[in-house]
């Protein structure tokens, strides 16, 4: 078991452990206990489990681990189950999750438990936020992205007509439970979703995270320093170990399920260490949208066809590409991201062209003023905020593509 804890405006323990699915009624229980006091054990009667219909039938049926275990803990078990997928990602499902809440005669001291993915989190979390003015939710994520990224950190909301996640809420979890087990449903594409905000993580705060993901030869610490240059084909320099690629189906570390848990591990500890310094983006948190301006407007252009891991990845090359050509790269980094993410074989060709997405990222809720902050990985674990006129961006992803 590791457990993680997130000193944000709400204290909060993210745990990782096989099994955790069938402890989670009473982990919730201990943990209303230590904040509410012995009332914890009175309060909170009703539990609403909010999951689309894939995970639903997955892992959150009436009969099944998770909604035992709440009821054997005493809870009033109600479900919400929506269609899932971008589409509902609205204030539509808010809505109507809004009413089941009220039909259900939930009150300010019952909670929402988010059971899945990136989508189900922010729905959950936003209608958390607002229902009677904010009640508590728990986070249990069910994809390799949800587990990184989406669900500690406290970012809420839904999609609006006009762009992505442009409603929501800062409103942080009481528990994030994440149980890896559940990553053996997840098929390539889920887990390569994932593994965008991983790699991100790692190309923002911490190489070491890049080369455990890449499971390089070398260990954490990379190539050995008199490896040869890269751009060398020798096996011992990471282009030489990259140019190889995988001999399996798929990328080493996702059949290494105790790698994969410290690898998930790490990317959630660089998460909680920017979140604890900047819980509301005013700065350093903006380090977090690495890839995800350009990546945002590629699914936005996509009509949410393309997903949101692979779209940060192109993302991430088209900002490193032109961060190099503008030299706000160290030479050769830009090449360095794009071949670690094509190992990983994120297509990164975007169907797109500049305009279109500038149109987009015009629209984002980055751009303040006339102005938008840009995140550049300008050299290896580290990356800087760059704020550009927002009319320069057309230009900028243009050097990028
Ligand atoms: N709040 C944040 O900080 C934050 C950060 C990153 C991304 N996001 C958001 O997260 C969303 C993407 O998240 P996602 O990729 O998890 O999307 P998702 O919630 O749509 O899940 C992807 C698909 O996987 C299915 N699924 C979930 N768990 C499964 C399992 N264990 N086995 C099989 N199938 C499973 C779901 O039914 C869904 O079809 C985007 O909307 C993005 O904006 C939010």
């Amino acid at each position: 078991m590791i457990t993680i804890h997130i000193n944000a405006s709400k204290e909060y323990d993210v745990i990782l452990k096989a099994g955790v699915l069938s402890e989670a009624g009473r982990l919730i229980r201990e943990d209303l206990s230590k904040r509410y006091g012995t009332t914890g054990i009175l309060r909170s009667r009703r539990v609403c489990v909010v999951c689309d219909e894939t995970v639903g039938d997955l892992y959150g049926g009436e009969q099944q681990t998770l909604i035992t275990s709440l009821r054997e803990a005493g809870f009033d078990v109600s479900r919400f189950v929506f269609p899932g997928g971008e589409d509902h990602k609205n204030m539509e499902t808010i809505e109507r999750l809004l009413d089941h809440l009220t039909e259900h005669r939930f009150s300010r001291t019952d909670l929402l438990v988010a059971l899945g993915g990136g989508i189900t989190g922010d729905v959950t979390g936003f209608a958390a936020a607002i229902y009677l003015r904010g009640i508590d939710f728990i986070q249990i994520p069910t994809t390799l992205l949800a587990a990184v990224d989406s669900s500690v950190g406290g970012k809420t909301g839904v999609n609006l007509p006009a762009g992505k996640n442009l409603a929501g809420a800062f409103w942080q979890p009481n528990l994030v439970l994440f149980d890896p087990s559940v990553l053996t449903t997840l098929g390539q594409p889920l887990l390569l979703d994932g593994m965008a905000e991983i790699l991100k993580a790692g190309f923002i705060a911490d190489s070491t995270v890049i080369y455990s993901a890449l499971m390089v030869p070398w260990g954490e610490d990379g190539p050995p320093e008199d490896a040869p240059d890269p751009g060398s084909s020798s096996d011992s320099s990471l282009y030489g170990f990259l140019r190889m690629g995988w001999s399996g189906p798929r990328p080493p570390i996702f059949d290494n399920p105790e790698e994969m848990i410290r690898l998930i591990a790490k990317a959630v500890d660089i998460k909680r260490r920017i979140v604890e310094e900047d819980e509301r983006e005013s700065g350093q948190r903006k380090l977090l949208n690495l890839g995800h301006t350009i990546g945002h407007a590629i699914e936005k252009c996509s009509r949410y066809d393309i997903s949101h891991g692979a779209a940060v990845a192109t993302g991430i090359a088209i900002i490193a590409k032109a961060g190099q050509s503008l030299d706000w790269v160290r030479e050769g980094y830009a090449d360095d991201i794009c071949a670690i993410l094509e190992y990983f074989g994120y297509d990164l060709s975007c169907p797109y062209p500049a305009f279109a997405l500038a149109d987009v990222a015009y629209n984002d809720k980055k751009v303040q003023g006339n102005r938008i902050s840009l995140v550049i990985p300008d050299y290896p674990g580290h990356c800087i905020l760059k704020d550009v006129p927002a009319l320069d961006l057309e230009n900028i992803i243009q050097q990028g593509l």
